[in-house]
């Protein structure tokens, strides 16, 4: 017989088969996952959200991935590369509104004259900071060179979803070329992690394909690479892109959202003292969405400060919200609905990843 979700939360280590019985809980159950998730974020990692500000600052992309609407092969896409003043302004506003970290992100180019614009920036943001401000960076697949000139520059935290964790579904939703290719991409997250970046990936959850046998590998995944930070949320289709086209297999929105919930939950869980982003998406489905995934682990939330006429064209996924706000607006809101549900913000703290002070002790 199988045990009961409040006796597979006792276990100090899940199989995949624990995972996937978690995933599949439902009513009551579920909620005895997210109380144990809420537990343990409190326990091990507190209260507090904290802050990383997003800029958008490119949606120039010479990736092709078949789910995201900023796809190369998206001509529909106007496409906008913010003035490296705007990107510093965006910076200062994080810095003077105390939120601890900003978080810049942009579609994939590898070419010198933007690896060195970046470089450059980095630096500048160092300064304007005075070293205060946490900076993460999210710009896809570099050379070793490359992150770690980055590095070098003031990032000290990177983002690089692995998507999924099954190398055949991987493959299922990109382009099969060279310039898509798991390996690489998971060698770069190795990359970053040797250089001694807080290293953070991520998956996207309800993907067409995806079984839970793959979710809960991606949590395994997660687990055995030892990363410092994760941000995972629903996939969304974007009428957009290839992959629209398998809309109809798709599970519906609020199961998506649900599961991602539960693939938070569980992480927490397995991974006690990481940072787990409340993604963006989540609230593309629910208003509370992001507020909702603080509740059962998540612990880092991303407002968005990008220049507001440049948000409309930064659309990975479809509905994606706050694109009509200003920065202020965004923050305003967020930080309201945050301590409206008894979370406190840590403002002027970088927050970094507990996890990461940890793995580099041992
Ligand atoms: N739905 C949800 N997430 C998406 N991303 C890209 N396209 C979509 C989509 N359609 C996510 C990917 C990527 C991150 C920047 O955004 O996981 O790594």
């Amino acid at each position: 017989m199988q045990k009961t979700i409040a006796n597979v939360l006792k276990q100090d280590s899940f199989s995949k088969e624990n995972i996937v019985q978690l995933l599949k809980s439902t009513g009551e159950e579920q909620e005895v996952l997210f109380s144990e998730a809420l537990k343990v974020k409190l326990k091990h990692v507190g209260n507090c959200v904290y802050l990383r500000a997003l800029i958008e600052l490119s949606n120039i992309c010479q990736k092709d991935c078949l789910y995201c609407g900023i796809r190369a092969g998206n001509k529909n896409v106007s496409r906008y590369d913010i003035s490296d003043e705007e990107i510093l302004h965006a910076a200062k506003f994080a810095y003077n509104r105390h939120y601890g970290s900003i978080a810049l992100q942009a579609g994939e180019r590898v070419d010198k004259q933007f690896t060195v614009r970046i470089e450059n920036l980095l630096k500048r943001i160092t300064k304007l900071s005075n070293n205060e401000l946490g900076i993460t960076i999210s710009f896809g697949e570099q050379t070793k060179d490359t992150y770690q000139r980055w590095f070098d520059a003031g990032a000290h935290r990177y983002l690089l979803r692995i998507e999924s964790s099954n190398k055949g579904l991987y493959q299922q939703i990109h382009p099969n070329n060279s310039n898509h290719s798991y390996d690489a991409r998971l060698n770069c997250l190795q990359n970053l992690q040797d250089i001694g970046y807080q290293t953070g990936t991520g998956i996207m959850i309800g993907l067409p394909f995806q079984t839970y046998d793959d979710l809960a590998n991606d949590l395994l995944l997660l687990k055995d690479f030892d990363v410092d930070m994760v941000g995972m949320g629903p996939f969304i289709e974007h009428r957009e892109t290839p992959m629209y086209k398998y809309k109809k297999q798709l599970k519906s929105l609020h199961e998506r959202f649900t599961l991602s919930l539960k693939m938070i939950a569980i992480l927490r869980i397995l991974m006690k003292d990481i940072n787990i982003a409340a993604a963006t998406a989540l609230q593309a489905i629910d208003p509370f969405g992001r507020e909702k995934a603080i509740k059962v682990g998540a612990n880092v939330i991303m407002p968005n400060i990008t220049p507001t006429q440049n948000r409309a064209s930064y659309q990975l996924y479809q509905n994606k919200p706050c694109i009509d706000e200003s920065a202020s607006e965004s923050a305003n809101k967020i930080e309201e609905k945050i301590t409206t549900q008894g979370s406190e913000i840590a403002y002027g703290k970088r927050g970094d990843s507990k996890h990461y002070f940890r793995r580099m002790n041992d």
